[in-house]
């Protein structure tokens, strides 16, 4: 066994390397992979992996020897082959989670006995309904120097029940996330798939340098919430070479929800995205609606997107208050998508009556270029609001065809400049006495 872990964490290091010794642009050095001088097996706990089995225990255990040995250099826990049924466990510093291939890490579908937490300041509440919230089947909060690889193996959320008692509105309490880090630091996921989960699948919330690469997301398109990744009120966050396909948005860089949010006032910034493939009826690469801590300095680069409802999708609302500012989308492929590019300031519902309406956020300095798009039924709309307009929304380079025709442009109270935009642009974008930050850009 412990020859097999060697081997897998070779294959691993040398696939980092291999990305770093490319020509590659890539964020594997941000949080590198780490050799861990100690290795414990689950099955020293007692696991049984066949399917059948209830593993919360060992995973607990575990963890629990992990972090108050407290090895130098940190312990890896090895996932073995198998099906591993478990509920929701908590992970600590310096350790990694490894995933033989063939290791299938399964959520219990016992929601019942589910655990409960708090809901998160920066919302007020939990994210679909009232009150505290289901905690994710692997809990982070307050640690640091954590991995999650392996040899392509699964976690495995079960979500189909809890997606049922939605449509049956049946839920007491707001579904669990499958993965999900809080106060965190130096976190890196890689070669792992995610499956099935019950509602958002990774979710960093006031985290510091997270990379997540190498991992496959999948969830039905059909499946109601299922978020691919989710960087929320978290700085340094990379996201790359990945492949995404699920029920809701790929990824969704959020800050929190109205005035939960503004009194948090934890924005996400620093996050970058790149070559990410993925298919989702919403949005292919979405900030917002919950963005009241501010976001800010985000590159996204070559993303390519198919049977997509809206490819690029920048989405806030009155109450919600902060700000949206000093993003980049360059070479985005879409293929077969409702809507290339949506700017919009009316999107998304409140926590409560008591959001304040005269928050309103600020959308400044989005550059989007090199975009190439067949089948779009619409190239886009970008409709701001009316007592703060959008400002310096550049657009560069951008050709979304339809089949063979697609509906024009929409635009309302928004500024900035277009180049090489086909088929063309709205009015309120050719203005060219403020076109400088727009061709600056390249
Ligand atoms: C897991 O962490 C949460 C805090 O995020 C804590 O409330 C809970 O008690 C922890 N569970 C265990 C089993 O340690
Ligand atoms: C804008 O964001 C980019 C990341 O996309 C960052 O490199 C740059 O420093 C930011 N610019 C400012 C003025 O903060
Ligand atoms: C983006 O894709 C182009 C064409 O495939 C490639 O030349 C370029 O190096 C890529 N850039 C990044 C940052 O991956």
């Amino acid at each position: 066994m412990v020859f097999r872990v060697l081997v897998g964490l070779a294959a691993a290091a040398l696939l980092v390397q291999c990305g770093a010794a490319g020509t590659e642009v890539t964020c594997s050095g941000a949080v590198p992979m780490r050799w861990r001088r100690e290795v414990l097996s689950i099955t020293d706990f007692g696991a049984v992996g066949d399917g059948r089995t209830l593993n919360t225990w060992p995973f607990m255990k575990a963890i629990y020897v992990i972090q108050h040995r407290r090895r130098r250099g940190g312990t890896l826990l090895y996932v073995p082959p198998g099906v591993w049924l478990t509920g929701s466990f908590n992970l600590t510093s310096h350790m990694t989670l490894y995933l033989a291939r063939g290791a299938v890490i399964k959520a219990t579908k016992d929601t019942w006995n589910w655990p409960l937490m708090d809901p998160l300041p920066s919302y007020g509440r939990g994210r679909e309904l009232p009150g505290g919230r289901y905690t994710s089947l692997i809990h982070g909060n307050g640690i640091r120097d954590v991995i999650i690889t392996g040899e392509k193996g699964i976690i495995d959320g079960q979500g189909g029940v809890w997606w049922n008692m939605w449509r049956q509105r049946s839920l007491r309490f707001t579904r669990p996330n499958l993965l999900e880090f809080m106060h965190s630091s130096d976190i890196l996921i890689s070669n792992v798939i995610l499956q099935n989960s019950p509602f958002w699948n990774i979710h960093p919330v006031y985290c510091s340098n997270v990379v997540i690469r190498y991992v496959t997301v999948l969830a039905p398109s059909d499946s109601p919430n299922t978020d691919g990744i989710d960087p929320d009120s978290s700085s340094n966050v990379c996201i790359e070479d990945s492949y995404i396909s699920t029920g809701d948005d790929l990824v969704a860089i959020k800050s929190g929800w109205d005035e939960y949010g503004i009194a948090y006032g934890h924005p996400s910034s620093g996050i970058t995205i790149r070559r990410l493939t993925g298919s989702s009826p919403f949005s292919g690469i979405a900030i917002g609606s919950e963005a009241s801590g501010g976001v800010e300095n985000v590159l996204v680069e070559n993303i390519s997107l198919f049977n997509t409802g809206i490819g690029i999708h920048i989405k806030t609302n009155v109450g919600r208050g902060g700000y949206i500012r000093n993003i980049t989308f360059a070479d985005v492929n879409m293929n077969n998508v409702r809507k290339g590019v949506r700017i919009a300031g009316d999107v998304g519902d409140h926590p409560d009556d008591k959001f304040n309406p005269y928050a309103i956020p600020v959308v400044d300095k989005v550059t989007i270029k090199n975009v190439w798009g067949i089948n779009v039924q619409q190239p886009g709309s970008i409709e701001g609001i009316k007592t703060s307009p959008f400002t310096r929304i550049c657009l560069f380079n951008v050709k979304l065809w339809g089949r063979p025709q697609n509906t024009p442009w929409e635009c309302t109270a928004v500024s900035g400049a277009a180049l090489g935009v086909q088929p063309w642009p709205c009015a309120e974008l050719t203005g060219n006495s403020e076109s400088g930050f727009c061709s600056n850009a390249f």
